[in-house]
């Protein structure tokens, strides 16, 4: 760069433009090739971070060479979550939208903490958790925002829970002056619970402890008859419940407790009543799965996380609270440099006081856009072939003997192990130790199917025992990508059950 550019940082429009276009090419070959893309790259991080090792810039580089440098060094080493055959976490796959919705919003640039210095993104965010709200059946005048995922929703919403039904003010003297001897306690069921419940109660200082796990139901549901039996041992006890959180659409098998009950028993004892409905709550647009959904909008908090089921680009989470003040009440803070500005009517809304975050991005954008492109029908279709995939990669377990399933299919969500025949007849007195080989197989199988490029699928726990987790939710995967994963899951774990370590 010559010494006159930096006096003004802005390229001229001719060069942006051609840049820009540059970036463009770039995408849309990358969105053309996504199908046959290895989803892993399957190079070791100290291989990677070589790539990377280079000086602090001194002197100012091409922005076509940088630009480049996106097709020969990030590329090629990127896990590819668009991909039709990425089933990693709960990963949306990113609509095309959403994308330049990111480029949009950069280029403004408002900072939604405040009404003032975004006005337009203020307003988008405001009517964007309207819709989400309406979608998922509650009430259109309840507060909300964007967040940076789910873990801080649910974060936000236990935060509003406690502010707002603690005994004492914990705004002003937090948990430092406590009149009471008892703990507060967040309940959650103990197979299905998310551990983002546990960072959030760390967050708040309740101590991890503080969370109760609730006994599950043989098909995974929270169990509320122990519910209630735990809330009323506690409350012997002297322990203040403060909340409970129901899963809508669980990590592991994509179960929804019962979530009128759940209100039923929050309500009887002021009890704050949050859904995590991070991965499943936009499943009620499905209407075979309504019936599941009856009492969500009972719910005092609601998380649903866009960058998991409605396939926007990171990052973008959301907590819808049914009572806007309880939010503000919780998070609003002043200082003579927050307003700057009289009140008047030419301002309005300041997220910085209904959440943690103080400077925010315009992540609504990308939701807006999304939402006005697809409408809710084209989601409609769009989950129902997710759905689908889950069912069809089902009946596939289902109808091969070396296969197993420890749950029925339900949403995004599924588990599965691989466990020959073979194997199961030869340690069938031995039960521990046919699980110990099971659960090391299933694991290798995993690995080496992310190394063969093929899908990216990960393990978990059902029931205590290592299976292969599908987390169907991106838009682009059909059953053909379920029998391509399917076989190649099938082809490895034949080849490993022939080593004496598994068999
Ligand atoms: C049910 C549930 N709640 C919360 C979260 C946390 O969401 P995030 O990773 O966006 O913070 C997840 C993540 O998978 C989840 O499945």
């Amino acid at each position: 760069m010559d010494s006159e550019s930096f006096d003004n940082l802005d390229m001229q429009p001719e060069d942006f433009r051609k840049l820009g276009y540059r970036v463009i090419d770039v995408i849309t070959e990358y969105y053309t090739s996504l199908h046959d893309v290895r989803v892993f790259p399957a190079s070791t991080s100290s291989d990677i971070e070589q790539v990377f090792t280079e000086d602090l810039p001194g002197e100012g580089q091409d922005p076509f060479g940088i630009i480049e440098e996106w097709k020969s060094k990030i590329l090629p080493y990127a896990t590819h979550l668009g991909s039709p055959r990425y089933f990693g976490f709960v990963n949306g796959s990113g609509t095309m939208i959403g994308t330049l919705a990111e480029a949009l919003a950069a280029s403004v640039n408002m900072n939604t903490g405040g009404w003032k210095p975004a006005p337009s993104a203020t307003e988008v965010e405001r009517r964007t958790i309207k819709w989400l709200a309406e979608m998922v059946g509650y009430s259109n005048d309840c507060g909300g925002l964007f967040t940076s995922g789910g873990t801080m929703a649910n974060f936000t919403a236990i935060e509003t829970a406690l502010r707002n039904l603690a005994p004492y003010d914990t705004t002003s003297k937090g948990l430092q002056d406590k009149p009471i001897s008892g703990k507060f306690k967040v309940y959650m069921s103990d197979h299905e619970g998310h551990v983002s419940i546990i960072r959030a109660v760390d967050l708040l200082n309740l101590g991890r402890e503080s969370v109760h796990l609730v006994k599950s139901r043989e098909d995974f549901s929270m169990d509320t008859e122990d519910l209630e039996h735990s809330i009323e041992k506690d409350i012997e006890n002297g322990d203040f419940p403060l909340c409970v959180v129901a899963q809508v659409g669980s990590i592991n098998v994509g179960v929804i407790d019962p979530l009128e009950e759940i209100a039923r028993i929050c309500k009887e004892r002021k009890i704050w009543f949050h859904a995590d409905g991070a991965c499943g709550a936009v499943g009620i647009l499905l209407p075979k799965k309504r019936s599941q959904y009856k009492g969500i909008e009972l719910a005092d908090s609601i998380t649903m996380d866009p960058h998991k089921w409605l396939y926007i680009p990171y990052d973008c989470g959301c907590v819808l609270i049914r009572d806007a003040e309880k939010m503000r009440k919780s998070f609003s803070l002043n200082a003579p440099y927050l307003r700057g500005t009289l009140p008047t009517e030419y301002t309005g809304l300041y997220y910085l006081d209904y959440g943690p975050e103080m400077s925010r991005g315009f992540r609504a954008l990308k939701v807006w856009m999304s939402l006005k492109h697809l409408g809710t029908e084209g989601y409609r279709k769009l989950l129902s072939q997710n759905v689908g995939c889950v069912e069809y990669l089902d009946t596939l377990v289902r109808k091969d003997t070396d296969f197993e399933t420890l749950h029925k299919p339900n949403l995004l969500m599924y588990c599965l192990r691989y466990a020959p025949t073979k194997i199961k007849a030869k340690y069938a007195s031995d039960i521990n130790e046919l699980d110990k080989r099971l659960d090391a197989l299933n694991q290798q199988i995993v690995d080496e199917i992310q190394l063969s490029g093929t899908a990216f699928l990960m393990t978990t726990k059902v029931l205590g025992r290592v299976v292969i987790r599908f987390s169907v939710c991106s838009h682009r995967t059909t059953q053909q990508d379920i029998d391509i994963v399917f076989l190649k899951l099938k082809e490895i774990g034949e080849s490993l059950a022939l080593q004496s370590d598994y068999s």
